[in-house]
This record gives C-alpha cells, sequence and structure tokens, in this order.
C-alpha cells in the first residue's frame, strides 16, 4: 500500500475491488489526515482506559504450555526438528546477525500478506541469524504526535503492536501476536480480538494495556513516532517493505509482490540470510 499516494488524496482503484473492505473503509481512506492525529489519542483513551478493564489472567495459562510450544502451536509450519548440522552451529556467539527489516501498518492488507507468506515462515528458519526490527509507516506530525493511514485506529494498533515488543523482545511472541491481530486487521483495535491474541501468544494484556496508556499515552506515542521516523530516514512509504541488511529485499503493494529481483519466495529469502550470515562472519 502506498501511504504517498493515498495521502495525496489519490486513492486507487484497486483498493475497490479489495475484499473485505467495507465502504466505511474506503470512505476513511478519502478522509484527509489532517485531523486524525488529534485523535490518536483520545482513541487511546477511549478504548482502552475508559473502559473497565478486568485484567487478564495470566494464570489461566496451562503451566504446561511454554511460549516455544504456543509459537508451535500456532505455527504449523514450524521445523520442529533442527535442519541437519544446526546443532553443530552456534547460532549467537559469532557474526553480526543480519539486519532484517518490515515496515508496515497494522490495518493494511498487504502487511498481512507480508508477515503470513514471507516474515514469519522466513523467521521461523533464521530466527538466530537476524537482527528483526518490525517499523511502522505513517506521519510525524507538528505537534509530537503521528498520522496513520487508516486512521486513528491504525495508529493504536501500531502502538499495541510496539508496545507487545516492549514488553517481549522475543520475536516469537511479539510477531506472533503482530500475526495473530493482523488475520483480523479491519477489527483493530477491538478489544476482544488484542485480548484474545494476547492470550494466544503469552502477552501480558494489563501489561499491554499500562505501556498503551503510560503517560497519558505519551510513552507509546514515543515509541511510535520513532518508528515512523525511522521509516521515513529509510525512504520506505509502502506497506510491506521488506528489507534485508538494510536494502530493499521486496515490496508487498496492492496484493501483489513488487520489486522483488530475488523473488517472493521464503526459500529464497532464507538462502539470502544465511549467505549474508556466513559472509559476516567471516
Ligand atoms: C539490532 O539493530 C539495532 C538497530 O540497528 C541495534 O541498535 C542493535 O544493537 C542490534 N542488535 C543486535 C543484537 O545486533
Amino acid at each position: 500500500m502506498d501511504e504517498k499516494r493515498l495521502m495525496a488524496g489519490l486513492v486507487e482503484p484497486t483498493v475497490e475491488r479489495r475484499p473485505g473492505m467495507s465502504s466505511t473503509t474506503r470512505r476513511k481512506l478519502r478522509v484527509r489526515f489532517g485531523y486524525v492525529a488529534a485523535l490518536v489519542i483520545i482513541g487511546l483513551t477511549v478504548v482502552l482506559f475508559l473502559q473497565p478493564a478486568p485484567l487478564l489472567e495470566v494464570s489461566t495459562w496451562s503451566p504446561m504450555a511454554s511460549k516455544e510450544e504456543v509459537w508451535r502451536s500456532k505455527t504449523p509450519i514450524y521445523e520442529v526438528e533442527p535442519k541437519k548440522g544446526a546443532a553443530s552451529r552456534p547460532a549467537h556467539t559469532s557474526g553480526r546477525l543480519v539486519p532484517f527489516e518490515a515496515h508496515i501498518m497494522s490495518k493494511c492488507p498487504d502487511a498481512l500478506d507480508c508477515l503470513r507468506d514471507l516474515v514469519l515462515p522466513t523467521m521461523q528458519q533464521v530466527v538466530d541469524k537476524v537482527n528483526f526490527t518490525l517499523s511502522y509507516i505513517g506521519r510525524p506530525t507538528g505537534d509530537g504526535g503521528v498520522e496513520c493511514m487508516h486512521g486513528p485506529a491504525e495508529c493504536m494498533g501500531n502502538i499495541l503492536e510496539l508496545c507487545a515488543h516492549k514488553l517481549n523482545p522475543d520475536p516469537k511472541i511479539y510477531l506472533g501476536f503482530t500475526m495473530c491481530i493482523s488475520r483480523e486487521y479491519p477489527r483493530i483495535p477491538d478489544r476482544e480480538l488484542i485480548e484474545g491474541c494476547a492470550l494466544e501468544h503469552a502477552v501480558d494484556f494489563a501489561a499491554l494495556n499500562e505501556c498503551a496508556t503510560r503517560d497519558d499515552g505519551q510513552y507509546a506515542m514515543n515509541l511510535l513516532r520513532d518508528s515512523v521516523q525511522h521509516t521515513k530516514a529509510v525512504g520506505v512509504t509502502k506497506s510491506c517493505t521488506v528489507r534485508l541488511d538494510n536494502k530493499v529485499y521486496c515490496i508487498r503493494d496492492d496484493g501483489e509482490w513488487k520489486d522483488c529481483p530475488a523473488g517472493p519466495g521464503v526459500h529464497d529469502l532464507i538462502v539470502n540470510v544465511e549467505k549474508l550470515y556466513r559472509q559476516n562472519k567471516a
């Protein structure tokens, strides 16, 4: 999804034929970004703060299920058996981790495709070899806020994903959570969706709530602002842009893969990561 074009108010006709987009959503896309930022803090307050929040009982978790098992159960393609030779190769000890980054917007269908079909299956294989970052696309405003293409609800979704990351540095956890809410992105930031995905991925919902509302939302807004400013600084405007070793590797835009010289295949991406990792070690 191209931020620039939409920002210019030129709604792509392709948006019209995307399934799952209600007329309300399409109308939202046309709304000028101008007053959206002002609503973000209000949205934050309304969605999370004002609701009586019976805090999630993390203790309802089966003590038998480790986070690793949860990740595996939610991601059937996880390779349970390590590859031949993998055990003898120390993953963390030597070599620079390969920078691997995805730039997304929480309510963007391209972000869902990109996470589900490329980023997650790749991460499941190379999690020990990459320095992974999930970054957000939006526009920093003069008053210290952020405007999001799909409105304050998307900013809220981005914030919840960033908070999940802050609370759970392990990519298996926060990527699992992000994937979970992305699957139903039109509902973001619906409380039941967030709570359900938090439970499913062992993210502490109370802590998530606290992160999103800390200092009247200023703490989380700063996380989002830093992230969108980073995205801007590296020249990325489309959700979803995947970068490997600080270079654009592949873009998912308007339901298609674009600018993917090495192809959008998971296997090819894994091969490229492993090649760069070996070079770093040498
Ligand atoms: C990962 O990348 C970030 C941003 O470049 C850097 O600050 C951090 O130290 C890196 N972490 C590792 C473990 O290499």
